[in-house]
């Protein structure tokens, strides 16, 4: 566990400094340089910091080849890829294309994406996985040039979770395709909306007029986990999933989102009206939420959450506060778009899950604005209140209830001044409660209008991304002010010297990457970060490979590589057996848009995204 004596005098004594300021609890005066670490190109000032005792394994190289590549004494084994069967009377994965939707129906989603374990005892658990879109060059052996209804069909079957049993024998976790536990949930489920927005007027469609019973998730990107022991599935680019047979037009609500009255490449839109957007134009407003899910009851109803708003979800990063309300930090995956918080009304009783079930139901969405000082890479921000009513959302605005403020949480967001972002992915918070981090991908649009250059989002035409931390005042995460700084600034040194672009002082020739995504903290609090970028090896990513994790001390701010991917794959997922010994992550889209994988299974075999477990030789705890 997160043993503060040894790792925490540091960030303590930053925060006894930062928050004695009296500028800080105003949110008047700057906050002072070098109160947080300062990691960057800028502030070389700060002495280099001891070595880690944290990061014990042996870093490996950045890599091209087509497989997982993991510390020496470490394995990867893989646990299940798409199209494997998840029940005893499923097919087994046929890699023909030729397959049909009640196969997909009962087998492993296509590109996992976030997860979460949930412990039954020591050697069983239920796995609640993302499957967040589906590549048609692998599921069809037509790649989608000649599709037919039950095709869609098919595609609607190979997205949303996978929910399955897995038990450990001879220290090796596996599935269990007889756990009771398991189960599809795929675009065509039915669900219940609950919250400020369930059965307003937007939420109503011809197939469902009481506006509270959504069919479907899809587009699951990462996750959350709640203490009360339920799933949280956040659906992200749900706008790729619409469009219209005949071409059409979009108000400016539908197009913030993406949405587009057109041909889809998925042309789901041909078989099922529900994603024709022309005919259907409420049912968009259906999706971009988050999904809480009971993954002990197979027959439970998802239930999406209102109440935490309506956008391009990345996860749902939860926290109990000191005081019990519940917070839950939000990304919204879009260039320029927000950071969220959601402050739960009601409080977190410990060991009365029956009352915290409805814990996300009600409560208050904020949306973060950073300080932008010039080049300081540190400042202080706040949270601005997302009530209609409120900071502006008023009708004169075009805000007419709380209902329609989360509806189009994206433009409430805007009427109050947040901060522009460069893609807000996954966000952590350390298991000291105190501080917490985000990832921002990359953006390739910061410059542009609307989009300047300063705080958290440093770099004109961010091609590498960067990592956001904060700490609340007084470690309230109801607070609503904060500090903040930039944990990393990935760049690439050897390309570029003396800019930005080089990335921040614990990036080198030895651990570099770009865009960071999925992040985590283990018990010890070691982060671990994972990629989905450029993988080119050209140009200004020569010299980083393929998609990768590392891992970083957050701390001293020492960043390793653990493991690389195989070809055209990015990693994304990450959760651990409750003892720490096994690490499961997720490879997606080894071999995206036919690039030459064979992963997982090598040969001439089909690529497949997989889960991967990662064990330790002398069965040691991962990465200690
Ligand atoms: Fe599904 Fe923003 O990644
Ligand atoms: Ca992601
Ligand atoms: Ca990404
Ligand atoms: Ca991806």
């Amino acid at each position: 566990m997160w043993n503060r004596d040894e790792q925490d005098s540091q960030f303590s004594e930053m925060i006894e400094a930062r928050l004695s300021r009296r500028g800080f609890l105003t949110g008047t005066a700057a906050v002072s340089a070098g109160a947080f670490l300062a990691l960057n190109p800028v502030a070389k000032a700060v002495a280099a910091k001891p070595t880690s005792s944290l990061l014990k394994f042996e870093p490996v190289p950045a890599s091209t080849a087509d497989t997982v590549v993991v510390p020496k004494g470490y394995k990867a084994t893989p646990l299940i890829s798409w199209g494997d069967p998840i029940f005893a009377n499923a097919p087994e994965f046929d890699p023909s294309g030729k397959q049909q939707s009640a196969a997909q129906a009962l087998q492993f989603g296509d590109n996992t994406d976030g997860m979460s374990l949930f412990p039954i005892s020591e050697d069983r658990a239920v796995l609640a996985i993302n499957n967040e879109y589906t590549n048609y060059e692998y599921l069809f052996d037509h790649q989608g040039k000649n599709m037919t209804s039950d095709d869609v069909l098919k595609a609607q079957a190979a997205v949303g979770n996978t929910i399955v049993e897995i038990v450990r024998k001879d220290g090796q976790w596996m599935i269990d395709r007889n756990g009771k536990r398991n189960r599809r949930i795929t675009a065509n489920t039915q669900m219940k909306m609950t919250g400020p927005a369930a059965g307003h007027d937007l939420l109503k469609t011809a197939a469902d007029p009481s506006g509270t019973m959504p069919k479907g998730t899809f587009n699951n990107c990462a996750n959350g986990q709640t203490p009360w022991g339920t799933y949280l599935t956040c659906e992200e680019n749900f706008n790729s999933f619409f469009g219209a047979n005949t071409e059409g037009s979009v108000n400016a609500d539908q197009k913030r989102y993406g949405i587009s009255a057109k041909p889809s490449d998925y042309q789901w839109q041909k078989f099922d009206e529900r994603f024709d957007v022309t005919k259907n134009p409420n049912e968009p407003n259906r999706h971009g939420w988050v999904v809480e899910i009971d993954p002990n009851d197979p027959n439970s109803t998802p239930l999406k959450r209102s109440a935490l708003g309506r956008f391009k979800h990345e996860n749902a990063a939860l926290t109990i506060n000191k005081d019990n309300h519940v917070v839950v930090y939000l990304g919204d995956d879009e260039r320029g778009e927000h950071l969220y918080r959601f402050v739960s009304k009601n409080k977190y009783q410990k060991g009365n899950d029956a009352a915290n079930r409805d814990l996300l139901e009600e409560g208050t969405l904020y949306v973060a604005q950073f300080d932008m000082e010039d080049k300081a890479l540190k400042g202080q921000g706040r949270w601005l209140e997302l009530t209609f009513g409120k900071n502006g959302l008023t009708p004169e605005n075009g805000f007419n209830s709380q209902a329609e403020v989360l509806i189009f949480a994206r433009r409430a967001a805007t009427q109050v001044g947040a901060t522009t972002m460069d893609r807000p992915e996954w966000v952590a918070v350390h298991p000291n409660n105190e501080y917490v981090f985000c990832t921002l991908t990359n953006n390739k649009n910061r410059g542009k209008e609307g989009q300047p250059v300063g705080g958290p989002n440093p770099r004109e035409k961010n091609n590498y991304g960067q990592i956001v931390r904060w700490m609340p005042v007084k470690g309230d995460h109801t607070a609503e002010m904060f500090a903040w700084d930039l944990y990393l600034i990935a760049g690439n040194p050897t390309v570029n010297q003396g800019n930005l672009y080089a990335g921040s002082e614990n990036i080198n020739a030895n651990n570099m990457f770009n865009s960071p995504d999925g992040i985590g903290f283990d018990k010890a609090g070691r982060l671990w970060i994972q990629t989905d970028g450029n993988y080119s090896n050209k140009g200004e990513f020569e010299g980083q490979g393929n998609n990768q994790m590392l891992c970083g001390d957050p701390i001293t701010g020492e960043v390793h590589r653990f493991l690389t991917g195989p070809v055209a794959c990015e990693i994304t997922g990450l959760t651990f057996s409750a003892d720490q010994k096994t690490m499961f992550i997720g490879v997606q889209h080894p071999g995206e848009e036919l690039q030459a994988s064979n992963f997982p299974a090598g040969g001439n075999s089909k690529p497949r995204s997989t889960i991967m477990m990662i064990t330790r030789e002398d069965g040691g705890i991962i990465g200690a």
